[in-house]
């Protein structure tokens, strides 16, 4: 069932616990996604990317999401993910997704509030508004080894929320989009000031190759949305090789698009679970 971005998260928040947030580039993706809600009663956002929304089939795959969240029997809603430009978050909105991250996080903080802001007072009361503070590296769709960013301050994040009315605050402490290039080391220390001055939900990016304890121990310390995105895409690329020779005799697409599916749900599950508070 579609439930809004702020509920969904306040929800979890009041459980101690967080929600998963999944990058979706095909339908495929996100029936895996789906099982695994349902399977784990699970909320899940579905994210959508910058680069997949601004394809020429983006916005037909924005309403396939949609109509997956609706569907749902767990709560589930659709995020456009990471995008720094207001004429693209206005399109995403007025085509009825619940939730963006407007992403300033390349410029100075006066630049990237502006840009919260302005996605804000678009957004209104409606759909919901992350903003990053401090950067986090990392291609979103082109996974490489990739070192630590601009950490997030503290203050910075909390001067964020009051100035833009953001909703959800993603957090930069080691944390990296892709693989990481070395051992991940987050800074525990600041996430829980970060926790101390901001009053919103806030987020962890890069999950993918984070050991399960630190998932847990992000939990812990007040993160209440994690997103993840490259392991699914390591275990689809790894399902289509062992797949494909099989299904291919026969033209077994169903059967492929299934094991695709199932092996997505594998996956979603598992960071579900940990993410259970
Ligand atoms: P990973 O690709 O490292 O899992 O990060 C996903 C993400 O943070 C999407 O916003």
């Amino acid at each position: 069932m579609l439930v809004g971005f702020r509920e969904l998260l306040e929800e979890r928040r009041a459980r101690g616990a967080a929600a998963g947030a999944f990058t979706c580039y095909t339908l495929t993706t996100a029936v895996g996604v789906l099982r695994a809600a349902e399977s784990e009663s699970a909320p899940v956002l579905l994210l959508v990317s910058e680069a997949s929304y601004t394809a020429p089939e983006g916005r037909l795959l924005l309403a396939a999401l949609r109509a997956v969240a609706e569907r749902a029997s767990a709560p589930a809603c659709v995020q456009l993910d990471h995008v720094a430009d207001l004429a693209t978050i206005a399109r995403a909105l007025a085509d009825g997704v619940d939730a963006v991250m407007a992403d300033g996080s390349r410029q100075p903080y006066e630049a990237n509030a502006a840009l919260v802001r302005a996605a804000c007072e678009l957004a209104r009361e409606g759909a919901g508004v992350e903003a990053e503070l401090g950067h986090i590296e990392g291609g979103e769709d082109v996974a490489a080894a990739t070192a630590a960013g601009a950490l997030t301050d503290p203050a910075e994040a909390a001067r964020c929320v009051e100035e833009t009315g953001a909703d959800c605050i993603a957090v930069s402490i080691g944390n990296v989009h892709g693989h990481y290039a070395a051992p991940p080391a987050l800074d525990w220390a600041r996430l829980e000031r970060i926790r101390e001055l901001v009053d919103v939900p806030l987020s962890l990016h890069g999950a993918s190759g984070l050991p399960d304890d630190d998932l847990r121990r992000a939990v812990a310390a007040g993160i209440c949305k994690v997103n993840v995105n490259t392991e699914l895409r390591a275990r689809l690329f790894a399902e289509l090789e062992r797949r494909v020779p099989e299904t291919a005799p026969g033209l077994r697409l169903l059967e492929l698009e299934s094991a695709l599916a199932d092996a997505v749900a594998e996956v979603a599950a598992e960071k579900l679970r940990l993410l259970a508070g």
